[in-house]
């Protein structure tokens, strides 16, 4: 990690692990030069940037050279108005009602370490020696208009975290009117874009698209950063694969509406520009006052896709989620919201909680309808104090009981929300968002509250503390079932109103800052109606996230592969539920809802009073599994070995611990085949000098009973070199019956 800085040439190189970036001014203006596979400083990086006159269509800042324009040239955080016609970086209108201002290179600085981004989510650095940061500042000399642009590369990642911090330094007001985190232009366009996307029950799958002339637009509309598109694009060589070729990941820290955009030019250029959507956005910035933007994390992987996700796993896993549960083995849970959903009492739960104990399961989490009078969806949001006709005890004999099982207690709320119908509403109807005389569109019959206020934060911290403290809570999840509509804030003056979103954004961190600061000790899981919400802004506060409410195994495959192209396993809720699946209908066995929720942060979301003899042995015996490789999948790097989005839907993933010694490969084959071909599973990421020593694990596909595993694997028990495990792989083919798995562990046997 380095940052080098010629000043006669004006140019900057970024070294991060293995990644050059390159800056080279132009005219004084920031032009990009250069992003990829690291370069030597000495390589004679000056001209590498080709100038040509184009045509009258493109024009010329110095009317003497019209070998220059901003039209063509690459460019770090390019202005609109001033003859580049491609997407700004940022737009703004001054006193005078002009939209016109240009940025010029004013100076710039080099610190070690990373700063803090003022009231927003971002990686960090626990020591100044981990990364370095370039300030590069730029100035519009007739506004009085300054931005900084910040650019951090890390010793040990291949990361580039950039923002941007704007100020008004002139003497009257300016609106921005858009302010992107990051832009990138890429010399040409031959790439491929990759994204996810989805819906309610079907998040994150992924998709890739050739770019073309025009643009690849992203985006949330939203007011949170949505099941529909996640915060997060990538550009890849057509040729690049999950192991191979360059690949250029971007991931938003921030959990609002954005946009991610490639954008194809005349000549072949992407730009690619990522940060809070411009649509119905605006800032006032009076004198003094600046913006930060959130942080844009940019990846480049020389190994393919899988080498971007596992950067951004460790990253995130380790530089992004913060708190005592960063490191520590996660809990295994059970959730009641698919066992009783609203129909509950304290001695239902006490009777789950008391079949949960001897299978080990640690962690008992009440979901909703614990508080108000909620028996249903419509009533309650805002009313955080118990039902005591369910709870006669209250929630502190309730985790008395669950803690007498030997399970730790934990609990559901959805801080966000306020129901038309509840005693909240009735005292403070302006405390919702909404557009005055206008109608309160409800989802779900609730309505969100206005976190742009300060006193509703406020009320929420004091309301939340009081219910966290009330007990012995160990475990929080945070959920928020609906997106935002009217957007307009009754505190807010005309000219700020479409400040409200981001605003809220701002509270709502702030809310999560202060109480997950009160309440070290509680392990956060962030929630939105599943992974409406599953964004590196909700991480940095909450180290995982329910990651769909979708629990259907085979479903799963996908919503797990998808988000694992940015996300850590350690970041996504997983729990085994009962069939037929209450999303799709599905018949799965026990054992493959099992190996799926293993993946991830295992636990049970269903009734274990239900369950007979042989499914209680068979959980018990999961539970068992997963507590020996639970620090694998959790901290372990993760290769995924077969896409269910391609073929026939076959999945496959592993886990290996840093030293390479050990790893947890699970299989999935979602429907038979008749008389196929032969299919072999070739391994990644172990060390090819080494034996491992295969343990098979829990196998299965039978839809009764689950006790059997109808087929038995030819290499169970047997050791194999890494060389011919990642060269050759392991024959899988003779697998019967849909809906099938297999999971095993590699044991790293001494060197004889
Ligand atoms: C949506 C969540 O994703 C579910 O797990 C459950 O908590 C419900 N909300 C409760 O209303």
């Amino acid at each position: 990690m380095h940052i080098h800085v010629d000043e006669t040439l004006g140019l900057f190189h970024l070294q991060s692990k293995d990644s050059s970036y390159i800056i080279q001014l132009v005219e004084g203006y920031p032009a990009h030069v250069y992003w990829g596979a690291q370069l030597h400083h000495d390589s004679n990086l000056a001209s590498i940037l080709e100038f040509r006159e184009r045509s009258s269509f493109s024009p010329n800042p110095v009317p003497s050279d019209r070998s220059i324009s901003l039209d063509t040239l690459p460019q770090e955080y390019p202005q609109y108005g001033t003859s580049d016609f491609r997407q700004p970086a940022y737009q703004l209108i001054l006193e005078d009602g002009s939209r016109i201002t240009e940025l010029k290179y004013a100076g710039y600085r080099i610190a070690s370490g990373k700063p803090k981004l003022e009231g927003l989510p971002a990686v960090y650095t626990e020591s100044d020696d981990e990364a370095a940061t370039l300030y590069l500042i730029l100035e519009d000399k007739y506004s009085g208009l300054q931005v900084t642009l910040l650019y951090t590369v890390f010793a040990n990642h291949s990361v580039i975290a950039r923002s941007a911090m704007i100020e008004n330094k002139g003497s009257a007001a300016m609106t921005l009117e858009q302010a992107l985190s990051a832009s990138v232009d890429f010399a040409d366009a031959n790439y491929h874009a990759l994204y996810l996307s989805g819906a309610w029950v079907r998040e994150r799958h992924v998709q890739r698209r050739e770019l073309g002339p025009g643009a690849i637009r992203l985006e949330s509309r939203r007011g949170s950063s949505s099941h529909q598109m996640n915060p997060f694009l990538a550009l890849l060589r057509p040729d690049a694969t999950e192991d191979h070729g360059d690949v250029y990941g971007f991931s938003l820290v921030y959990s609002g509406s954005f946009i991610a955009q490639a954008e194809v030019e005349q000549f072949s250029q992407t730009r690619v520009s990522i940060g809070i959507n411009p649509f119905d956005f605006s800032w006032q910035l009076e004198p003094g006052q600046s913006f930060q933007t959130p942080e844009a994390v940019m990846v480049y992987s020389g190994e393919g896709i899988g080498g971007m996700s596992r950067t951004y796993h460790r990253l995130y896993r380790t530089r992004l989620c913060r708190g005592v549960y960063r490191d520590k083995e996660r809990p295994i849970l059970v959730n009641n919201w698919e066992a009783t959903y609203f129909n509950f009492d304290a001695d239902k739960i006490e009777a789950i909680a008391k079949e949960a104990g001897p299978l080990g399961i640690e962690l008992f989490v009440l979901d909703d309808g614990w508080f108000g009078k909620r028996d249903n969806d419509d009533s309650s949001l805002g009313d955080w104090f118990e039902d005591r006709r369910k709870l006669p005890g209250g929630l502190a004999d309730l985790a008395k009981r669950v803690n007498k099982q030997g399970l730790q207690f934990g609990l559901w709320v959805e801080p966000e929300m306020i129901s038309p119908n509840s005693e909240l509403y009735r005292k403070h109807p302006d405390w919702c968002l909404h557009a005055e005389g206008r109608r309160r569109t409800e989802a779900r019959s609730q309505l969100v509250l206005d976190l742009s206020r300060k006193e509703v934060c406020d009320y929420l911290y004091d309301t939340l503390s009081a219910v966290f403290s009330s007990a012995p809570i160990t475990y929080v999840k945070w959920d928020m079932n609906r997106n935002m509509t009217e957007i307009a804030s009754a505190a807010a003056p005309a000219l700020r109103q479409k400040e409200t979103a981001h605003r809220y954004m701002l509270g709502l961190y702030d809310l999560m800052d202060r109480l997950t600061s009160r309440f070290p000790d509680i392990l956060f899981e962030s929630c939105s109606g599943g992974g409406g919400r599953f964004d590196p802004g909700m991480l940095y506060y909450m180290p995982q996230t329910w990651t769909s409410d979708d629990t259907d195994a085979i479903e799963r495959l996908a919503i797990q592969y998808g988000t694992s192209i940015v996300y850590p396993a350690s970041s996504m809720g997983a729990h085994v539920s009962s069939v037929p699946n209450h999303q799709v209908g599905r018949m799965t066995s026990l054992a493959i809802r099992g190996d799926v929720a293993m993946s991830g942060n295992f636990g049970y979301e269903l009734d274990l009073t239900a369950f007979t003899k042989e499914e209680k042995e068979l959980a018990a015996s999961q539970i068992a599994q997963y507590k020996e490789i639970r620090s694998l999948v959790q901290q372990g790097d993760m290769y995924r070995l077969l896409s269910p989005f391609e073929g026939r839907g076959d999945t496959a993933w592993m886990f290996v611990s840093a030293d390479r010694s050990e790893a947890f490969v699970a299989y999935f084959r979602v429907l038979a085949e008749p008389n196929g071909p032969i299919r072999r599973l070739t391994l990644r990421g172990l060390d090819p000098q080494l034996k491992y020593k295969i343990e098979t694990g829990v196998t299965g596909n039978s839809l009764a009973g689950d006790t059997a595993s109808p087929f038995s694997l030819a290499f169970g028990g047997e050791a194999f070199g890494g060389d011919r495990l990642m060269n050759i792989g392991l024959t899988v083919s003779d697998l019967k019956g849909d809906f099938a798995s297999i999971t095993f562990r590699l044991k790293g046997l001494p060197a004889e």
